[in-house]
């Protein structure tokens, strides 16, 4: 088969699957090569709503998602090495509802967007409460809520 047909060969079986409407996480994906990736990435209609967002906004939201997955491993490090005071300072500080990301939020104009990045930050904060408890289990449990955000939300929307 060529690389094409084999592209939309993948690309009918995921969309038959309905991986448009559901996580990442999902675990039955065929193994996609770069080439094929870049044949889904570039198709116009993955199923997700896009924000129609203007060029230097893309740019700075994309530095803010880095900006999150680091948090993100930074909280699991300082887990691991017991420092749970930290994790909840970077917990609140670079995920938590603080004034910036309010801001941040309100300067997109798509209703459910907004308030799922809303709910998103608030349970960064829950996060942040819970790490001070310095319990492991419950600290993951609330990690993992946090994280179903960043997951529901990249299953959701696009750029
Ligand atoms: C309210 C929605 C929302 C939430 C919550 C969210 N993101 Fe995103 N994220 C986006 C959108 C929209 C994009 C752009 C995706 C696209 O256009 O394909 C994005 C892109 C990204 C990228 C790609 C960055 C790049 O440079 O290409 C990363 C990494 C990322 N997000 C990490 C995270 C992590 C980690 C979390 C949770 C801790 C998270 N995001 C939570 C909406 C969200």
């Amino acid at each position: 088969m060529t690389t094409f047909k084999r592209t939309l060969f993948f690309l009918t079986i995921l969309l038959s699957a309905g991986m448009g409407s559901t996580s990442f996480a999902e675990g039955a994906k065929p193994q996609m090569n770069s080439m094929q990736q870049h044949g889904m990435m570039s198709h116009a209609n993955d199923g997700r709503i896009s924000l129609g967002l203007p060029p230097k906004m893309k740019t700075h939201q994309l530095m803010n998602m880095r900006s999150h997955l680091e948090a993100i491993q930074t909280i699991i490090a300082l887990m691991e090495t017991g420092d749970f005071d930290k994790a909840s300072e970077v917990a609140h500080e670079k995920l938590g509802l603080t004034e910036d990301m309010k801001k941040m939020c309100s300067m997109f104009n798509n209703d459910d967007f907004r308030n799922l990045g809303f709910q998103f930050h608030k349970s960064a904060d829950v996060l942040s409460e819970t790490l001070k408890t310095k319990d492991m289990s419950k600290s993951l449990h609330a990690l993992r809520d946090t994280m179903g955000y960043c997951v529901q939300c990249h299953a959701t929307f696009r750029q």
